[in-house]
């Protein structure tokens, strides 16, 4: 079998499920990684046993990769997109697909020009409580939709703790792509008018000058959409997310609630009570397993049986469009209209 040949730009928390994906997929065949911080690029380079620079210019001129995953930073993804499709490489890049529209659209065009695949990975469409309920929604199960409510927040040690890059972010930008993504995907239509309220204090008092929480209500027409996301929940809770999903349709209702995880560990030791987030990706065996491997062997799996992506370019710019516009009305106070 002949394996696409792939690399990772960006080894750090997330760009590592990339590698340990590309790593033991079959159909791929992880070449090199990329990481500017060398000493991140050496451990991941030891533990994968793959070649490793600190420089992403020498992954664009390797002819022989077709697929590179860019896992950098929010804010640090344009660049390193357009060299890659410039040098004809396929590229799976995490969401957001950019921090500004102009950032997007500058990737998109050089997609459009190189005629090469440009997927933003919004995961959840191949998580599997989603892909269950947008089944049941697509068979009519619930009728159409009246409205959602959705939730995705992070502990507030993810903006302190995590990244030295949280004020170029925010929970608008890290965490509302995901539910942005979900609502138009249930929708297969996008936003017509958007009002947003977002609130800043805790977070700047520590230095990160960013939102704590956005709340935004998008006007579909013939049914709206609150979607909400915090940057600031407690360290004393017991998941690193609070992620909630509710669509009430005129015959049902369809939830997904990731607020209680399965597995749940109460240790004296570690004084808590603590709710794993696995059902993601967790390595069982040096396997790696969770639906976040998915879309990547998705992306593999286009190029090797030259497919479209599940995942289209306008679905990440489209993205990248609504959450400039809920920032647009958090600033303006008032409704903006999308299209
Ligand atoms: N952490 C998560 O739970 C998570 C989940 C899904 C998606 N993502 C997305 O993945 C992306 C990366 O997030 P992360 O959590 O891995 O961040 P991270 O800070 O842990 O990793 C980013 C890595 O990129 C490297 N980097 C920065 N600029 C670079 C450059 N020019 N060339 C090469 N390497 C460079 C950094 O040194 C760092 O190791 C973000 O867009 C984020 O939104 C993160």
């Amino acid at each position: 079998m002949i394996r696409v040949k792939c690399a990772v730009i960006g080894t750090g928390i997330f760009g590592e499920v990339h590698v340990h994906t590309y790593k033991k997929y079959e159909k791929a065949e992880l070449v090199k990684i990329c990481d500017i911080n060398e000493k991140r690029a050496k451990e991941i380079s030891e533990k994968y046993e793959v070649e490793y620079t600190t420089d992403y210019k020498e992954i664009a001129n390797d002819n022989e990769i077709e697929a590179v995953s860019v896992c950098t930073p929010d804010f640090a993804h344009k660049e390193i997109v357009c060299e890659m499709l410039k040098n004809g490489k396929n590229v799976l890049v995490e969401k957001p697909m950019a921090t500004s529209v102009e950032d997007a659209e500058s990737m998109v065009e050089e997609a459009k020009k190189s005629n090469k695949i440009l997927m933003t990975d919004f995961h959840n469409r191949f998580n599997p409580y989603f892909v269950n309920i947008k089944e049941s929604f697509d068979k009519g199960e619930v009728g159409d939709i009246s409205f959602i409510y959705t939730r995705l927040s992070d502990r507030i040690d993810v903006p302190l703790k995590w990244f030295s890059w949280s004020e170029k972010s925010g929970p608008h930008w890290f965490l509302l792509p995901h539910l942005v993504d979900l609502v138009c995907w249930f929708a297969n239509s996008l936003p017509k008018k958007i009002f947003a309220i977002g609130k800043k204090g805790v977070l700047s008092n520590w230095g990160i000058n960013t939102y704590d929480t956005v709340s935004a209500i998008l006007d579909f027409e013939s049914f709206y959409a609150t979607i909400e996301t915090s940057w600031i929940i407690p360290e004393s809770w017991p998941c690193i997310v609070d992620f909630y999903f509710k669509l009430e349709g005129s015959k049902g209702r369809l939830i997904v609630d990731m607020n209680e995880q399965v597995n749940k560990i109460s240790s004296d030791i570690k004084k808590g009570i603590f709710f794993p987030m696995i059902i993601g990706y967790f390595p069982i065996y040096n396997k790696p397993f969770g639906f976040a491997t998915l879309p990547i062997q998705h992306f593999i799996d286009c190029i090797y049986e030259n497919k479209k992506p599940l995942i289209t370019i306008e679905d990440g710019l489209n993205n990248v469009k609504i959450i400039e516009k809920i920032v647009s009305s958090i600033e303006k106070g008032e409704i903006v209209k999308f299209i």
